[in-house]
Formats: C-alpha cells, structure tokens, sequence
C-alpha cells in the first residue's frame, strides 16, 4: 500500500513527545513489511536545509482566499530499510515555520497564527503529492495539527484528483484538540456550510481535531483501553459523544517501542550493555545513575526514576503540588533515592528545584536529554508514571524493556501494558493504584520500596517478566494495515 503520514512531529526530526517517537517507528516498521511510506512534516527552524535535497521549484497552497508559496525539501528517514526507504518531505515556509518553537515558546506557549500555520500544513500536504505525481491509497494523519487532512480530502481534493485515497486519523492525545476562534476558518477556503456539517462547530469555536474526527474514513488511539475511556465523560475531553457516534470506526492500537534505540542489549547511552542472561550491565547502569545525579552511590538502596513533561496529564501536581504532593513525604519517609529529567510547567519546574536543594536523596535535571533518560531507564529500580490520563505511554514500555518495574496509574494505555504486582504469587510486571491522591501514590511507592527491601526474589523475577514482553510495532503496524484495508474496502 501507498502510505502518506501527515504530522507535526517525528523523530530525529522534530520531538516534543511520544508523537514523534510513534510517527516514525510505525512509518519504519510499515516499511520493513513492504508499504511504500512518506511522512510529511513542516520544515522547522531547528532542521539544517543543507542536509536535505530541494525539490525543483516551488509549490503554490491555497489559504484564504490567496495562495502561499513553499519550498519542499526532501530527505530519507534514519533506519529505514535499505531497499524500500521511508521518504520525509519538509514544507519549507518562512512567515509560518521560520522561527524556534514547534506549537509555541514559553513566552508563547500556542502561537496565535496556530490555526493558519496548519491549515497551511494540512492543505500543503494534497500539494506535495501533486508535486511529486504520487498519490496515496491512504493519508494517515497524527492529532490536531493533521487533522484537516480527511477534512480537506472528504470536502474537496476526493472530488478532485485523491478519488481513490481514503484517510485514517489517530489520537495521541485529546487532551489537545485545536480550538480556536471561528474568525480562523476561512483559512481552509471552505464554505460556512462546511463549518457545520464537518462538525468544526464547537460552542460558537472552531475544533480542529473533532471535523477530523467526523471527517476521517477509520479513527484509532494508541491503546484499547484509551479507546474505551475516550467513549465516556471522564476521558472524553468533550469528544466522548463523537467518538461513540464513530465507535464503528474507532480501535485502540497499542504503540510499540523501537527496539533498536530502546534496548538494553545494544544502548549506546549507558555504560555496559546487559539482557537477561547477564545483569551486571543495570548495577553499572544504576552507579552511573547516581553520579550523574549527585546522589550518594549504593547498590542496595532503591532508585526511583522519573521522565516526563511537567504537565498536568502526568500527574505532577499530585506529586510535586506545594504543600500537597507526595514527593516530599516520599524522600524523608522511605529510604530511597528519586531522580528526575523532565521540563514544563515553571511552576513545577520551581518547586522541583527547591525540593532538590532540601532533600539530599532526590536530583532533578531540568531540560531534555537523551542520554540521560537512556540512563533513567536502566539504572533505576522503579519508574513512576502517576499520569491522570495516558493515552499509551511510551516510558514504561521502555522500563519494562529495561527490567525496570513501572510504579502507574491504572489508566489508558499503562493498564493495558503494566500487570500489577500479585504478593501471593509474585506475578505481575509493576505496582499500580486506582486514584490519582498523593496518599494513593505515596503507598503504592512504598509498597515497591517495601517489596524490594523484603520480596527481593519476586522482585528479580518481575524484571525478567517485564523483559521478555515483547512491545515490538511488528504486530500493532500490522493491524494498523488491517485499518486501512478496511478503509479501503469501503471506498
Ligand atoms: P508523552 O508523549 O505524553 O509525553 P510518552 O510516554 O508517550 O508521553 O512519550 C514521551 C517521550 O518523550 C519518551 O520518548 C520520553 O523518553 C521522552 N521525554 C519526555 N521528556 C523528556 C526529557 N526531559 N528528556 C528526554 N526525553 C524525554
Ligand atoms: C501522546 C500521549 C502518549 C502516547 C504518545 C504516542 O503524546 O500522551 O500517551 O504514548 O502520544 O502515541
């Protein structure tokens, strides 16, 4: 099958989340089976034009009213198979994509030409296939940002020279949908009664993600649980009665994890690699830990790692709340040690590092790194992941791969990946609890902790079941394929 992946992000390209990971390792493992994939992505300020190849000419999108003119660029995706590349083509625009920051800054945390820069994006993506005489069976869009794509190609470009392509789109995340002022909508040159048919319609708004929704011949989320959640109030961000009008259409497919950066067997970020048969290379994994860190270097004491966006979907408040979270009591009650890479919210950010000066057994690094959540995975003994939602979650697939026991909530895609630890017969693969409190994640770290100090046997044999899960995208790319034959059949 011919594949166009439309997305804001994908990685080494352009990363602020799981998103990008996800985009890239499906395009990836589509390829391996034999699918012809391109990804098109925006041509941010951070991607070096002079490691990519210009396509002749320019291209012509049409954007309210007039017409925008774009450069694309062209390059391979890293890893791809030899024989069947994935192509990446970057939409090279100035005045939209020309400046640091891919949906904002932190003094612009959303942009405010938001809605015109990937309404841009969307159209720009029927252009480059126009350009390039190549047109898709399916277009696969990735979240908001990607979302007109089956809007545009059900009103309008089916009509035109996209005939025979059908559309899918995946939420990540739908706790982020686009909404803006309807003001924004004679961006996509639609008529008014588009507005309301496609479902842009959203309290007087326009919602981007949800004429997505309507729009797209197949929905899927990143894991069956998620999928089910979404259908009701609690998850639903509002969309719960879309998504169960579209429950026909609508699966959950589990992310997988690229088992060539994430494995312990051949991680060029820590210092001895390790698997099953021998473990030594996590002991040495955990000392590099704690003197990265500045925590004092033993073996035997418990670490607790965490890798996140300091965000409200991952359950930062309730451990790093002033005056409220958990953290606190954790560090001076249990004998442990708690590291942390992570960046967001400057609130979070603050107390985060005012914690760190006050607890000699928590060390935080604010910013982004690869080689220390490398790190984080192999050389800790736990990994917390208290998300309010997850969608899917891709760090505790990788504790998991790690022989690191995932500490989650019983949410989303964690409780589809984590089995709880069982005391009578020492199965399970994590510790997990129900509500979201700081006393609930307060008792589920000291239940690991105590588990460690007094079940260190079952704790063993957890690491060994976690590693030999195999989270690899072989099997979710091939039910993404029976997504888009189903989609197909139906054209
Ligand atoms: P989400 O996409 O909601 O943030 P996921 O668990 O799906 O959650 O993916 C998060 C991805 O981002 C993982 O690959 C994780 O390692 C990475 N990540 C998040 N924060 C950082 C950071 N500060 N440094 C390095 N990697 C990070
Ligand atoms: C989103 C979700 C996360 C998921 C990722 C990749 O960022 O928050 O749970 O793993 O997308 O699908």
């Amino acid at each position: 099958m011919k594949i166009l992946m439309a997305s804001s992000e994908a990685v080494p390209f352009a990363k602020t989340g799981g998103l990008a990971d996800a985009v890239s390792a499906l395009s990836l493992a589509l390829a391996k089976i034999g699918h012809e994939i391109k990804i098109v992505l925006p041509r941010y300020y951070n991607i070096n034009r002079s490691e990519l190849t210009q396509l002749e000419g320019e291209m012509g999108v049409p954007v309210g009213g007039g017409e925008e003119w774009s450069a694309v660029y062209t390059t391979e995706l890293p890893g791809s198979p030899k024989k069947n590349p994935v192509a990446v083509y970057f939409i090279d625009h100035e005045q939209f994509f020309g400046r640091d920051g891919i949906y904002g800054v932190p003094w612009e945390p959303d942009f405010l030409d938001n809605p015109r820069r990937f309404t841009f994006f969307c159209r720009a993506v029927f252009q480059v296939c126009r350009k390039i005489g190549w047109y898709p069976d399916v277009l696969h869009a990735h979240d908001w940002p990607a979302a007109l794509v089956p809007v545009f190609l059900k009103y309008g470009e089916k009509q035109r020279d996209f005939s025979k392509t059908v559309s899918a789109l995946t939420i990540h995340n739908l706790g982020y949908q686009g909404v803006y002022n309807k003001d924004n909508f004679h961006y996509t040159n639609l008529g008014w009664d588009v507005f309301y048919n496609a479902g842009f319609d959203d309290w007087n708004m326009m919602n981007f993600l949800k004429a997505g929704l309507n729009a797209a011949d197949k929905l899927n989320t990143v894991s069956p649980n998620y999928a089910r959640e979404t259908q009701t109030s609690i998850h639903g961000f509002r969309l719960d009665g879309v998504l169960r009008y579209r429950s026909a259409d609508y699966l959950g497919i589990l992310n997988g994890i690229d088992t060539n950066v994430w494995n312990p067997q051949k991680d060029k970020f820590i210092p001895k690699t390790y698997g099953i048969k021998d473990m030594s290379g996590k002991a040495d994994a955990k000392a590099a830990l704690q003197e990265t860190f500045g925590l004092p270097p033993n073996p035997d004491v418990p670490v607790v790692g965490m890798i996140t966006r300091l965000t409200e979907q991952k359950g930062v408040g309730e451990v790093f709340g002033p005056a409220y979270g958990s953290a606190w009591s954790i560090c001076r009650d249990m004998n442990l040690q708690v590291v942390l890479l992570g960046s967001g919210e400057p609130w979070c950010e603050n107390e985060i590092k005012s914690l760190s000066y006050r607890l000699s057994n928590f060390k935080a690094h604010i910013g982004y790194s690869e080689k220390e959540s490398h790190l984080i995975e192999a050389g800790s003994d736990f990994f917390l992941m208290p998300s309010r939602y997850e969608p899917c979650g891709l760090n505790q697939m990788y504790s998991l791969a790690y022989g690191t026991l995932p500490i989650v909530r019983n949410t989303g895609g964690l409780a589809d990946t984590v089995q709880n630890f069982n005391e009578e017969t020492g199965a399970g693969t994590g510790f997990m609890f129900d509500d979201l409190t700081p006393s609930a994640i307060y008792n589920t770290v000291g239940w690991a902790v105590w588990a460690y100090y007094n079940r260190r046997s079952q704790i063993e044999a957890m690491r060994i079941t976690g590693m030999k899960h195999s989270f690899s995208w072989e099997k979710s790319a091939k039910k993404y394929i029976e997504m888009y034959e189903a989609a197909c059949a139906v054209r």
